[in-house]
């Protein structure tokens, strides 16, 4: 199995890049934002539990996605590989991951963190937020987004830095040239 994380800020691209990163190397998407919008929406219980986070862009508790995590996880056992977007956003997230692929007999290969400064983040996701009807692309829930990615998420960076898998991407510039820096990553 091909794993890959895609890493990055909120606005950073995590969705945009997968799905070229998709249909270039046939990985199945486990976007974790995604699937907990779809709980939401399926009004189940991790659903209601989830919204409150989301729309105050604070993260979900970590056994909660964990669970969640694995039992995706599990949906996709016959796949080529898998794109990891959005998750882990945590140390123990993290951890989680490693243990959890090493008991399916594979690891994460390469995380991509794609590189974008602060004001550029806001600017993409306030743009966004005109027509996503995201609950949390608004300038308060952006700026709270923000500051747990700089104080509970880039810890992660140096975590795959020590494993020798962190490929740091610069994510400004056009769609097609962050793709083709990713492309030399994934190599
Ligand atoms: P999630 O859905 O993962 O959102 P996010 O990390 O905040 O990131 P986005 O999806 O907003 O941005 P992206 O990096 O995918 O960028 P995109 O390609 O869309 O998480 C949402 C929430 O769910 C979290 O806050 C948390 O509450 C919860 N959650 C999720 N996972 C969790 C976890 N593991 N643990 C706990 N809680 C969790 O691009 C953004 C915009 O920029 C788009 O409009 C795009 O068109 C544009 N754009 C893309 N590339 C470029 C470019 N090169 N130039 C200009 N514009 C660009
Ligand atoms: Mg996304």
């Amino acid at each position: 199995m091909t794993n890959v994380v895609i890493f990055g800020a909120p606005g950073s691209g995590k969705g945009t890049q997968s799905e070229l990163i998709i249909k270039k190397y046939g990985l199945d998407h486990i976007s974790t934002g995604d699937v907990l919008r779809a709980e939401i929406k399926n009004k189940t219980e991790l659903g209601k539990i989830a919204e409150g986070y989301i729309s105050d862009g604070k993260l979900v508790p970590d056994e909660l996605i964990i669970d969640m995590l694995a039992s995706v996880l599990d949906s996709k056992k016959d796949s080529k590989g898998v794109i990891f977007d959005g998750f882990p956003r945590t140390i123990p997230q993290g951890q989680a991951l490693d243990k959890m692929l090493k008991e399916r007999g594979t690891e994460v290969q390469v995380v991509l963190s794609l590189e974008v400064d602060d004001a550029e983040l806001v600017d993409r996701l306030l743009k966004r937020g005109q027509i996503s009807g995201r609950a949390d692309d608004n300038l308060e829930t952006i700026k709270s987004r923000l500051e747990v990615y700089h104080g509970q998420t880039s810890p992660l960076k140096q975590y795959y830095v020590e494993q020798g898998k962190l490929a740091a991407i610069k994510g400004t510039g056009t769609i097609e040239e962050i793709f083709e820096r990713i492309t030399k990553a994934i190599k």
